[in-house]
Formats: C-alpha cells, sequence, structure tokens
C-alpha cells in the first residue's frame, strides 16, 4: 500500500486504529443504529448528514461526498501525506510503525526534515526564555509592554527574543548536537565568506507556525529603528511565506466557532486583536493573500473579512487579496479602520468596544472598492459623474454573482443622483465589448455547462448507489451496459469497479466477497475513492429500491441516448451520404422512443419533454 512502510505495519495500524475514536475529536457523533452521525467537519452544514460506521471503519458524508478510511481522514482534516497519517495512528493507539528497507532516499530526506523541525521548535523555545528568563531579556520586556501586549498572549504564540550577539543560538544548537549545515537549513545561520553568524540578532522574535503547530521559520522585529523593521527566515523546503497563514493555528477553532476568518496584516495585529478576546484572526504578512493561503482557510470557513491597515498599501494588498478569494467564489468583506490606525493599535488602546464597533461595520469588498471609486470622482458635475460611473462599471464587472451587484445600485444611485432602475438599465446596456468581457461570457457558458453536466452527473451517481444497493438485480442491468453509459469519468470507473465486484457473487444473498473488493477501493486516488466509499455505506442502509434502480436504469439510458444522437446529429450534418450512421440514427431514436415511454408508463407526470 505504501512503498515506505510495510504493509504489515499498515494493517496492524488500521486494525488498531478506532475511527470513530479519531474522528470525534473534530465533530460530535451520535450513535443512530449501526452507524454514527454528526455534522459534516469537511462542509458548513446545520443538519448532520455525515456518517461513520465503526464495523466498516469508514466515513461518508452525504452532504459533500467526502469519504473514506481512518487514513484519508486524518490526511484531508490534517493535511497529512498517507506515512503521516499512519505515523500519527500508531503513535495514537500503540502499533510500532516499521519502514521498508529499500526506502533510503525517502526515510533519509523525512529524518533530516525531522531534525529541521526538531532544531526550529528547539529555537523558538531558546528564544522564548531568552526572553523571560535573561536580564538581556529586559529590554524586549519593556519593549512589549510599551507596546500594550501582555505574557499571556506572547506565550501563546511562543514570542521570544534573539541574543544580541553573533552566536547566541549557534552555540546552544551546536551543544545540542546541531551542525552549521542543519542551522544554515532551518535559515537560522547565515555564511559569509566562511564564516557564520546568527541570522538573528537582538530582534523581538514571532515564530511562524504552520496550521498544524510547527514552526518553520521567524519573523525577527527590530526593537531599534533598524532596516528591515522586520527580518524573516529565508524561504526554504520547509518554509514558504504564500504557505504559511500567520495564527491560524491558534485560531482554527475560533474560526470555526464563528464561521468566519479575519484578515489582517501584521504579527502584532494578530497579538493585538487576540488580546481583546477576537480569536479567529490571522494575518497576510504584509502582501496580499495566496491561492494557498485562501485554501488554508477555506477548510476552516468560506467568509472572509479582511482588516488590512488604511493606508495605500494595505488597501492595495487588500484588493488583490479580494480578487482572487472571488476567483474561489468567496465574497469578501471588509472591516474598514479608522485612518491611521493598525487594528493592533486600536485593540490595545480602544479595547474590545473599539474592536467591535469595526467588525459590525464591515461592508462588501465590492461596496467598498464601489465607494471608493465614487468618493475619488467628482460627481458635482456631469462629466464627473460619467466618469464616476465608467469606474462603477469597471468595478461591478469583476464581479460574477448579480445579486451582489444588485445590492450596490441604491449607493450607486445615491451618489450619482440617478434613480435605482437607471443605475441598473446602465449598468446593464452600453457595454463596450471588451477582451474581458469575452473572457468572462466563456466563463459563464463554461458555467452553464457544467451545470448541465452536473444533473447528468447525478443521475449516474443515484444509478450506481442504486445498483448496490440491488445486487442481485445489478448484475444482469451492468452486463447490459457499457463505460460509455456514463458520461463522468469517475462514474465510468466506479461502474466497472461495481461490475467486477458483482460478478464475484455466486448466487443470491452471497454479497460478502463483493462487497469486500468495495470497500478495499476506498484507497482509489482521487475523487473515485470517496464514490466506493459511498457504494458501500448507502448499500448499507438500503437507500434504494429495486424499483427506483429501474427508473434510474432508463433515466440513464436516456441521457445516454440523447448524447449520442446529438454528437451523431453532428456529423450528420456535413451533408455527405452515410448510410450506416443514418441506420443507426433511426435505431437510437426508435430505442429512445421506447425509453421515454418506459418512463411515461412509471411515472403520470412524466412525458412532459
Ligand atoms: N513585514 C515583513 N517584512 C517587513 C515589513 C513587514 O515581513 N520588512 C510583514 C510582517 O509580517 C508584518 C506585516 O508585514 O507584521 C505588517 O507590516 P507593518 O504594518 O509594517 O508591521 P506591524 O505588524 O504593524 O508591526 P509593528 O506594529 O511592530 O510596526
Ligand atoms: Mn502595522
Amino acid at each position: 500500500m505504501s512503498p515506505f512502510i510495510k504493509d504489515a505495519s499498515v494493517q496492524a495500524v488500521l486494525a488498531a486504529a478506532g475511527i470513530v475514536d479519531v474522528i470525534s475529536g473534530y465533530t460530535s457523533l451520535r450513535k443512530r443504529g449501526a452507524t454514527y452521525t454528526g455534522l459534516c467537519p469537511f462542509h458548513q452544514e446545520k443538519t448532520p448528514s455525515f456518517t461513520v460506521s465503526a464495523e466498516k471503519g469508514l466515513y461518508y458524508c452525504f452532504g459533500c461526498g467526502e469519504g473514506g478510511d481512518v487514513v484519508r481522514f486524518l490526511e484531508r482534516a490534517e493535511n497529512l501525506s498517507f506515512v503521516e497519517a499512519i505515523e500519527q495512528l500508531g503513535e495514537r493507539f500503540g502499533v510500532p510503525v516499521e519502514f521498508e528497507a529499500g526506502a533510503g532516499p525517502d526515510a533519509a530526506r523525512k529524518d533530516r526534515e525531522s531534525r529541521l523541525l526538531l532544531l526550529l521548535d528547539k529555537a523558538a523555545t531558546f528564544y522564548q526564555r531568552f526572553l523571560w528568563e535573561t536580564e538581556s531579556g529586559r529590554a524586549a520586556l519593556d519593549y512589549l509592554e510599551k507596546r500594550g501586549l501582555g505574557e499571556e498572549v506572547c506565550r501563546a504564540f511562543r514570542v521570544g527574543f534573539s541574543p544580541d550577539e553573533w552566536r547566541g543560538l549557534k552555540r546552544r544548537a551546536t551543544k545540542e548536537g546541531f551542525t552549521d549545515r542543519e542551522l544554515e537549513e532551518a535559515g537560522l545561520l547565515v555564511r559569509q565568506t566562511g564564516k557564520t553568524y546568527d541570522r538573528f540578532r537582538g530582534r523581538l522574535m514571532f515564530p511562524l507556525v504552520d496550521h498544524r503547530g510547527r514552526v518553520l521559520g521567524f519573523g525577527g522585529r527590530t526593537l531599534k529603528d533598524e532596516t528591515p523593521k522586520y527580518l524573516n527566515s529565508p524561504e526554504g523546503p520547509l518554509y514558504q511565506k504564500g504557505r504559511l497563514l500567520y495564527g491560524l493555528y491558534q485560531a482554527r477553532r475560533a474560526v470555526a466557532e464563528a464561521d468566519e476568518v479575519i484578515v489582517v496584516e501584521g504579527y502584532t495585529d494578530v497579538l493585538g486583536l487576540v488580546q481583546v478576546g477576537v480569536g479567529n484572526v490571522v494575518a497576510s504578512m504584509g502582501t496580499a493573500l495566496t491561492d494557498a493561503q485562501i485554501g488554508l482557510m477555506l477548510r476552516f470557513t468560506g467568509n472572509v473579512t479582511f482588516m488590512f491597515d488604511a493606508d495605500r498599501a494595505g488597501t492595495d494588498a487588500m484588493l488583490r487579496s479580494g480578487e482572487l478569494a472571488r476567483g474561489h467564489s468567496l465574497r469578501p468583506m471588509v472591516a474598514l479602520l479608522p485612518g491611521g490606525r493598525d487594528p493592533a493599535d486600536l485593540a490595545v488602546s480602544g479595547g474590545p468596544e473599539a474592536v467591535t464597533k469595526v467588525t459590525a461595520g464591515k461592508v462588501s469588498l465590492l461596496g467598498f472598492e464601489l465607494r471608493q471609486a465614487l468618493a475619488r470622482g467628482d460627481t458635482s458635475t456631469a462629466d464627473g459623474r460619467v466618469r464616476a460611473f465608467e469606474d462603477v462599471r469597471r468595478i461591478m464587472g469583476r464581479v460574477s454573482s448579480l445579486k451582489e451587484r444588485e445590492e450596490e445600485i441604491p449607493l450607486v444611485a445615491d451618489r450619482l443622483r440617478l434613480s435605482p432602475d437607471s443605475v441598473a438599465l446602465l449598468l446593464r446596456g452600453g457595454r463596450a465589448p471588451s477582451r474581458s468581457d469575452a473572457v468572462r461570457g466563456g466563463r459563464e457558458t463554461a458555467m452553464l455547462t457544467r451545470r448541465l453536466l452536473g444533473s447528468e452527473t447525478a443521475v449516474e451517481r443515484d444509478f450506481l448507489v442504486a445498483a448496490a444497493c440491488n445486487p442481485e438485480r445489478a448484475v444482469d442491468i451492468l452486463g447490459a451496459l457499457t463505460p460509455e453509459h456514463f458520461a463522468d469519468l469517475d462514474n465510468r470507473e466506479v461502474f466497472a469497479g461495481l461490475r467486477e465486484a458483482l460478478a464475484l457473487m455466486t448466487g443470491p444473498g452471497d454479497h460478502e466477497a463483493a462487497f469486500a473488493k468495495l470497500r478495499s477501493r476506498a484507497h482509489d486516488d482521487s475523487s473515485v475513492g470517496p464514490l466506493f466509499v459511498r457504494l458501500v455505506m448507502e448499500a448499507d442502509q438500503g437507500r434504494y429500491s429495486v424499483a427506483v434502480l429501474d427508473e434510474l436504469c432508463l433515466r440513464l439510458q436516456e441521457q445516454y441516448l440523447k448524447r449520442e444522437i446529438g454528437a451523431l446529429r453532428a456529423t450528420l450534418d456535413d451533408g455527405e451520404d452515410r448510410v450506416e450512421e443514418q441506420k443507426r440514427l433511426v435505431r437510437l431514436e426508435r430505442l429512445l422512443q421506447s425509453v421515454r415511454a418506459n418512463l411515461k408508463d412509471l411515472d403520470p407526470e412524466e412525458g412532459r419533454t
């Protein structure tokens, strides 16, 4: 199963790991008959559609389609690799994990990586102790006090102080057996013309921790007026600035609870907000967000509120981040800070009330952009209003949601002294065709296609589930179908797998081998694994009757025939004489008629097509 861990170890871990125990750490599960149900940890929902079967060792969410075994759960929930997940489970359930002898290079790489992680973690502790427990730490403590940051929040984020010497950290790390090479690789040591010295000296140290709590690097702030104000770890195999959100590890729970994440720019902004009880906050670290960072947030919430500094740089970074967030179909909000303040100042000087006031007044990013554009232009003259309107149209054009655009019409109408109807009209009409319009048009068509395809796919999936629920009947039905009956490639694969599994039945009621085969495919890559899990789970609950299977089979045939006929017609359009194709078309059309007649018999409502 894995090229690195011995298969026997994998099996032993799987046998020992309690899936209900593990998943209970993420969502509260309630026993319902043979299975447990709860709210899905992978998507937002209010009624439980997440099920776990202790006996089968599988989970599945009927809401979002995520499913698998306990290993896949950890891979997803904690962003672990297969090997890491097995190791974690092994530790937790007391099963020793053995590696294949041949796994040399990878095992060595992994060893090196864990050495570096250990070194970085020890460095964080070293800096922390240097801050709190030495005479030299005084200066930094005074600084923190002056900025109003208390001990509790500083400890929660492991803030520290680096000695103002050339080799303070190096001396200590060497004593603990770390090499210069390792210190360099961890970004803690600089080598110049053969000499080495500590990268961070006399700086306030902010450990850069990933969402799993591992220290990957540091941001070091000068206590004086030095430049750079912040010195950060260089990017390397472990630390990549754009893949980490400062504070996410500490904020995870609060973000999930609030179903919202507040994004600020700086380390101190995070600390300041947390100190006044606003825990759902992360920092982009001074730049616009990256796709990877948005991906991280999306695991915990779909609601993003930006609270960036009210200066030019902050506004620009927020606009760029917002644009990217929209690309992920998020609808970003903006909490506007009073001029000249950053969130840290605001929290420290104004307390929780001041922060609440700012967050309560948040507006949509679109509204914010429009207000800015309207404030920039001179709306006292007709000319100015025309120009402002062009800006409005450009800004609106970047937002694909009609609803979101419509919500801002009153604002625009008010500022431009037009009726809301006229604004709506102007926004719709007279738009000069541009390159980006063509792109947007293409995207809309693509979305429509996807939506249509979506319903085809749904029939195919339901059919496969119904087949798994009724194996005896399904054996015959599946035997008469071909992969081409399925438009979706994943569904084709599941169809083939199901047919293969059901072929193992020797007679009615003999399901064991067939379902063992299906379960074994839970590990299949990408999207197919969860589909097999779904088959097993739904079959178990007997979701669909034979009658439903028959009907879905007809629907499946109907959409298949429609597709084939459409394709055939397109080839016949070229005007050439193609007797064979003509005959096939007639045959397919007859088939479609009989399928439709059968469907009509089933349901008196049918036949409107
Ligand atoms: N930053 C950085 N390198 C710099 C300047 C800034 O990495 N040379 C990042 C840091 O993550 C910093 C954030 O950008 O926290 C915001 O920068 P800034 O607003 O200048 O710093 P503050 O966090 O406000 O720090 P302070 O309040 O201590 O000045
Ligand atoms: Mn700042």
